[in-house]
């Protein structure tokens, strides 16, 4: 993970380098760092801790208009001082922030203790600062190639020297590295977040390239070193999408914008009456024999979702795969299977190692992501962006109801195009889908009455989550969100194996929150609530609204607004989201960076 930033141009450096590095704590928060260039000298400041930390420690001004900065997520070496970064040349010349993991570092750190080298740090990161010292002659640029030569794994990289004033070299492989193009003044980032305040001009660079950034120019050079033409475009969101816009926390901000985020990723894909995504255009459906969903966290619940629903309407079998096991488990996979990669960051690595290891056997691979750009947009054969805006809370809510949403979509076209549906069906559910940011309204207005529950339940130790099909699979994401934020712990469990074991753990300690809003099981799960209330344990029911049986049997009752009973869990999760932020405020927890997470796992 990590956040890298680098900047020259006319302003101070720590300035821009120290809002940007807040902009980034998202990816990872455990220490920072930056490194700024002036008088032919880089002063760098460490410190273990957030931003806030490493200003304090900085203290006043430092003078220079170039610099590097980073924000740490760690994964080699301990979070403190020594291992955060900037990482400096033994020769204090070159000062280097890496986002990734250099995976021959072991041989190449042997090498070059071998040749006297004494590190400083326990990081994969600091060879990178070490072979520029060695590969130097005077030659920046040269100095770089010969230095990425040499480098294994995934790494975003801003590199300084100090004898170049007003020039910063930018290095991507794997590891997301964007350049924001501004007058005067240039900027590289691992995310726009960081800059979007200063410029909207961006180069999206590839894997393999480096940008040459001085004040005046961007250069990009391919992995041979010969300049490419940059691949320019402007970020279309503003600065105040990025903001909280007065809510306490970015996780509530997202929690709000659903409806609109909902209406961005399905509005435009509607034309009279139909659902017509672009860029689908070359996916012949009817030369598909199965499907594999490949995600991770809660994209992959969306793809759990997104099973049941391409099952129902298209009869193609379909798989959801967590994207880390998928990849060593010797995938059976051919050129008749469409892999649907979902991503909110789009940055993923182990959606990303999943989806090489389905191309490398023949596959087509679509994907469902949110970052214009990303990693996992320029993998894939086919995109469907959800345009959700930009995510910033760890916890995900509108990326993740804009993926079901998405996938909702993607179900309704395919099973068009295989004939498996009538014109009138097709135009019902278009219909219902097009409802859907409003019926998603009407779960947020229940705001005020989930707040007052998360007060009464916030103490509940270990909450099962319990459900049927699609209601299981809103449990998976209820429960990871509770998780996630608050650091309960707590259980999502397919209603019916609960007596398969786990209903010894039922006592009159437990709350179990029962999802029952699909109808064709709703008397099934009567039966395991009854179960459980049989054990004593308190149950806080889901249901759709006007359900009325449920009264007898729940202690509390959670209505949410009825739609087609496909698209149900993605109106069902809203309030489960909101009950997480709510315990987890009660828990004083720090919401929008949980502990020991980050927003974008660009390691696997
Ligand atoms: C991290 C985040 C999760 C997210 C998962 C997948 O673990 O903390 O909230 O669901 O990554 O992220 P992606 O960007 O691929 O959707």
């Amino acid at each position: 993970m990590c956040g890298i930033i680098g900047y020259t141009g006319k302003k101070n450096a720590r300035k821009v380098l120290i809002d940007g590095l807040r902009k980034l704590e998202y990816r990872g928060y455990d220490s920072a760092g930056v490194s700024i260039l002036h008088d032919g000298a880089i002063t760098t400041v460490k410190s273990s801790g957030r931003i806030d930390a490493l200003e304090e420690k900085i203290g006043g001004e430092v003078p220079g208009v170039t610099g590097v900065g980073h924000t740490r997520w760690a994964t080699h070496g301990a979070p403190n001082d020594r291992n955060a970064h900037p990482h400096i040349s033994g020769d204090g010349r070159f000062a280097i922030v890496h986002n990734g993991i250099i995976e021959n570092y072991e041989s190449l750190r042997a090498e070059l203790s071998a040749g006297g080298v004494c590190f400083k740090s326990d990081t994969d990161s600091e060879v990178v600062a070490c072979l520029l010292e060695q590969y130097y002659d005077g030659d920046f640029k040269s100095a770089v190639y010969k230095t990425v030569g040499r480098l294994e794994g995934s790494f975003a990289l801003g590199i300084v020297c100090a004898d170049c004033p007003d020039r910063l070299f930018a290095v991507k492989n794997m590891s997301p590295l964007i350049v924001g193009v501004g007058e005067g003044e240039n900027y590289f980032a691992s995310d726009v977040t960081a800059f979007i305040a200063h410029t909207r001009d961006i180069i999206s660079l590839r894997d393999g390239d480096v940008a040459e950034i001085t004040s005046g120019s961007v250069t990009v050079y391919g992995p041979d070193g010969e300049e490419v033409e940059p691949a320019r475009s402007v970020v279309t969101w503003d600065v105040e999408a990025a903001e909280k816009g007065g809510f306490d926390h970015f996780m509530l901000k997202e929690i709000m914008e659903q409806p609109r985020a909902l209406e961005a990723t399905i509005k435009p894909r509607v034309k009279n009456g139909k659902i017509a995504p672009e860029g689908l255009d070359e996916l012949d459906i009817s030369k598909v024999s199965r499907i594999v969903i490949v995600a991770c966290g809660s994209a992959y619940h969306a793809g759990v979702v997104g099973k049941y629903v391409i099952e129902r309407l298209c009869r193609i079998p379909t798989t959801a795969e967590l994207a880390s096991e998928f990849r060593y488990s010797d995938p059976i996979i051919d050129e008749n299977v469409l892999v649907i990669a979902i991503s909110q960051s789009g940055e993923t690595a182990d959606t990303l190692a999943a989806m090489r290891e389905a191309k490398s056997k023949g596959a087509r691979v679509m994907s469902i992501v949110n970052v214009v750009g990303s990693s996992v947009a320029n993998l894939s054969d086919n995109v469907l962006y959800t345009w959700a805006g930009p995510e910033i809370a760890v916890a995900t809510t509108k990326g993740y109801t804009t993926q079901v949403a998405m996938l909702y979509m993607f179900a309704v076209w395919a099973a068009v195009r295989l004939g498996k549906i009538t014109e009138a069906r097709e135009r019902e559910l278009t219909q219902t889908i097009m409802t859907l940011p409003e019926r998603v309204q009407r779960s947020i207005d229940l705001n005020p009455k989930i707040e007052e529950m998360s007060k009464k339940y916030h103490t509940y130790k270990t909450p099962f989550f319990i459900g049927r099909n699609f209601d299981y699979a809103s449990c998976l994401e209820a429960s990871l969100k509770l998780k996630e934020i608050s650091y309960i712990h707590s259980e999502a469990y397919a209603a019916g194996e609960l007596k398969h074991g786990t209903i010894a753990l039922i006592s009159p300690d437990e709350l179990v929150i029962a999802y029952c809003c699909h109808e064709a099981l709703y008397d099934k799960m009567m039966s395991n609530v009854k179960e459980v209330k049989a054990r004593g344990a308190r149950v806080l029911a889901v249901v759709k609204e006007g359900c009325e049986r449920i009264m007898s049997e729940a202690d509390d009752v959670i209505y949410v607004a009825e739609t087609d009973p496909l698209f149900m869990a993605l109106t069902q999760i809203v309030p489960m989201q909101l009950f997480a932020y709510y315990v987890a405020k009660e828990n004083g927890c720090d919401i929008d960076k949980p502990k020991n997470l980050a927003k974008s796992v660009t390691v696997e």
